[in-house]
């Protein structure tokens, strides 16, 4: 029997099919069949008919050069131009934008006049502090519309940007800045989260002061939290000095369709993270088709996405895509746990929020904290206004979806489980509203257009009904361009020589069910861990570990977790001693929070075990797969024989 076979499947409800963007299967199979006799001219189609141009394409793709594919490539526009003039254009220039809700519940709002006004003051005194077309600029901001505005206003003026989550560490900062080039680093003075104000400047200070960040002109601080923070004359301008005097309309730089709208960082199976480039047009060519037809976004919609801008989620379905189709987004300073559990549902009730995105580890931890506490459950809530359901980052697992549909949902909303990667830019495999039947726990069907597939270890497409590793057979316009200063790796990562260089490689393994063809992810087949949908490199929590100086050796896996979906579990093998009761407990504290300063505290490993040894094949390899078992608290079925010391299975097969 194959997997989703036993499950139950939810029809999309008939008012959402009468009105939907794309309605039925009917309209979803002519789309893919329109692809797949004509690829370009469908792709072309849809870009001329949905982004707005200042120069017309006449190249859709260029595969001169694969796997460097370029789109649209001798056409211009302005990603800034499409998010904002053009709706002011159409008549909404009194709509709002953004509603912003601060941590402690202040509610502001920005029309579109107002965000062009913003954006333009911000993109004029970038470029009058010397930032350049094609210059980076780094941006280490708390969730707010600043971010959105800094974001927007790079694109503005053509320069391209790098965000790097409020989380990450000052060494996760210096090295992107570092890696990137970036010539400006925009930043606050602190963040405000669940009722705390936590300083971010004095990282970004010591970021700076590792050295390497010599390419930084200016430091632009704005001032959240009031917090005193030490400003170097000469580098470091406040915000509100930074844009003062400034004019309120800044001329678009029309630039190429492939011109870099930004870097993200993201991680990989080794090595340090990588710079993943997007483009220009392409890029937001998805982000507009997704936002359309994923989320059916229409006029008096209220979207909110919950991510952070620092992930992929929030560039794609917050600081561009909403804006792009003119729409109404909320975007949240804060946590979904304070003031209490029921803060999401309150947001939704007060804002009449309609479609909701949201990961499956914010579900689970609230699905816990309504059961434990019957005042935050979503039934204390009015949520009729919600229409359509959205699920993104990592597996959502049935029981979790079935919570969702029932109690956010009403039992009358679809759920959009998106499957896509910071290198596809947007939505890759997802059901749409008005066309798919659900099945908890399956992505269901490409996005039309994208021609997914699973194969074998050769790149031989696997029959519906067997698992294997996930493929794209063509290139899309939102796709990776490069990894930054690496095009080797690009190569290597994403369109290895085993597929002879022909498919995209996305990391992950899925199964296709026998009668339906949906798509289930299975999770990656990489050394990269998934931990309440953010990604995490095995190898760069080792690198950090062994950092620590009492540390000779560490092996870290992941091992499935309830509420995180995966946790870290770091084997560790200590120079000379292997710590024992107390000392151990304090030796795990030390590493996690040594882990957390070089990293960021989300990559700190939930559970750490010390051995005298790693288990090693008679080569020198790490065997992880019985890391892994071990990690799980399996039996260990592994051979086990080339093993020098088997008692050390026993050591690491405890925790403290
Ligand atoms: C995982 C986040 C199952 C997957 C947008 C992928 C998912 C990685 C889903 C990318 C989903 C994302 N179902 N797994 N709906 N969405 N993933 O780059 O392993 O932060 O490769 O992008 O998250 O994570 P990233």
């Amino acid at each position: 029997m194959s997997d989703t076979q036993s499950l139950q499947v939810f029809q999309p409800p008939a008012d959402f099919v009468s009105q939907a963007a794309i309605s039925g299967m009917e309209a979803y199979r002519a789309l893919c069949a329109e692809a797949e006799r004509d690829y370009a001219g469908y792709w072309a189609r849809l870009a001329r008919e949905h982004l707005s141009w200042k120069v017309p394409f006449t190249r859709t793709l260029d595969e001169s050069q694969a796997p460097f594919f370029k789109w649209f490539d001798d056409g211009r526009l302005n990603v800034s131009y499409n998010c904002i003039d053009r709706n002011i254009e159409a008549g909404l220039g009194e709509k709002t934008a953004i509603i912003f809700e601060s941590d402690d519940g202040t509610v502001s709002r920005v029309s579109y006049k107002d965000l062009l006004v913003r954006v333009s003051r911000f993109a004029n005194a970038l470029k009058a502090s010397g930032v350049k077309k094609g210059d980076r600029v780094v941006i280490y901001l708390p969730m707010s519309v600043e971010g959105v505005v800094a974001m927007q206003a790079c694109a503005r003026i053509g320069a391209t940007h790098s965000v790097v989550f409020g989380g990450f560490s000052a060494q996760s900062l210096r090295d992107r800045i570092n890696d990137a080039g970036a010539v400006l680093l925009i930043t606050s003075d602190g963040q405000c989260r669940g009722g705390k104000s936590l300083p971010l400047k004095p990282i970004a200070d010591e970021a700076l002061a590792l050295g390497g960040c010599e390419s930084i002109m200016k430091v632009v601080v704005w001032q959240r939290t009031g917090a005193e923070c030490a400003m170097q004359a000469g580098r470091d301008v406040f915000w509100q000095d930074f844009v003062a005097g400034r004019a309120d309309f800044c001329e678009p730089e029309w630039v190429e369709a492939e011109h870099p709208l930004f870097l993200l960082y993201t991680s990989g199976s080794t090595g340090k993270p990588k710079g993943v480039q997007h483009s220009t047009g392409g890029y937001l060519l998805h982000a507009v088709l997704t936002m359309k037809w994923t989320f059916d976004l229409k006029p008096n919609d209220v979207f909110w996405c919950t991510a952070d801008i620092g992930w992929v989620t929030g560039h794609t379905y917050i600081a561009y895509g909403p804006l792009a189709c003119g729409g109404t987004q909320i975007v949240f300073e804060g946590v979904p746990t304070f003031p209490d559990a029921g803060r999401f549902w309150k947001m939704i009730q007060e804002h009449k929020v309609s479609v909701f995105y949201t990961a499956p580890t914010a579900i689970r931890s609230l699905i816990k904290a309504a059961e434990a506490t019957a005042t935050v459950h979503p039934r204390n809530y009015d949520l009729s206004s919600l229409r359509l359901l959205g699920s993104v980052g990592e597996p959502i697992n049935p029981a979790a979806w079935m919570w969702y549909y029932e109690n956010i949902g009403g039992s009358r909303c679809p759920i959009v489980d998106t499957f896509w990667q910071t290198e596809t830019g947007g939505h890759m495999i997802t059901p749409l509203p008005g066309v798919t039947p659900l099945v908890p726990g399956s992505c269901t069907l490409p996005f039309p257009g994208i021609q997914a597939a699973i194969v074998d270890e050769t790149g031989t497409e696997l029959d519906w009904g067997k698992g294997g590793i996930l493929v794209v057979k063509r290139p899309w316009p939102s796709m990776i361009r490069n990894i930054w200063g690496d095009a080797e790796r690009f190569k290597k990562s994403y369109y290895p020589d085993d597929f002879n260089g022909q498919l995209y490689l996305a990391g992950d393994g899925a199964t296709r069910d026998a009668q339906t063809g949906y798509f289930t992810i299975t999770g990656r087949i990489d050394d990269v861990l998934n931990v309440s949908g953010h990604r995490m490199g095995t190898m760069e929590i080792e690198s950090a570990l062994v950092s620590h100086p009492l540390v000779a050796e560490a092996a870290v896996v992941g091992r499935p977790d309830d509420l995180t979906g995966e946790a870290i579990c770091a084997f560790v093998v200590l120079k000379g001693i292997r710590p024992e009761g107390d000392a151990a407990k304090k030796m795990i504290k030390d590493l996690q929070d040594h882990v957390g300063k070089q990293i960021g505290p989300i990559a700190k490993p939930k559970d750490i075990r010390f051995g005298e040894n790693l288990p090693k094949t008679r080569s020198g390899k790490i065997m992880r797969r019985l890391l892994r078992s071990l990690a799980k608290g399996e039996e260990v079925t592994q051979d086990t024989s080339t093993l020098e010391n088997p008692a050390i299975l026993d050591q690491l097969r405890r925790g403290v």
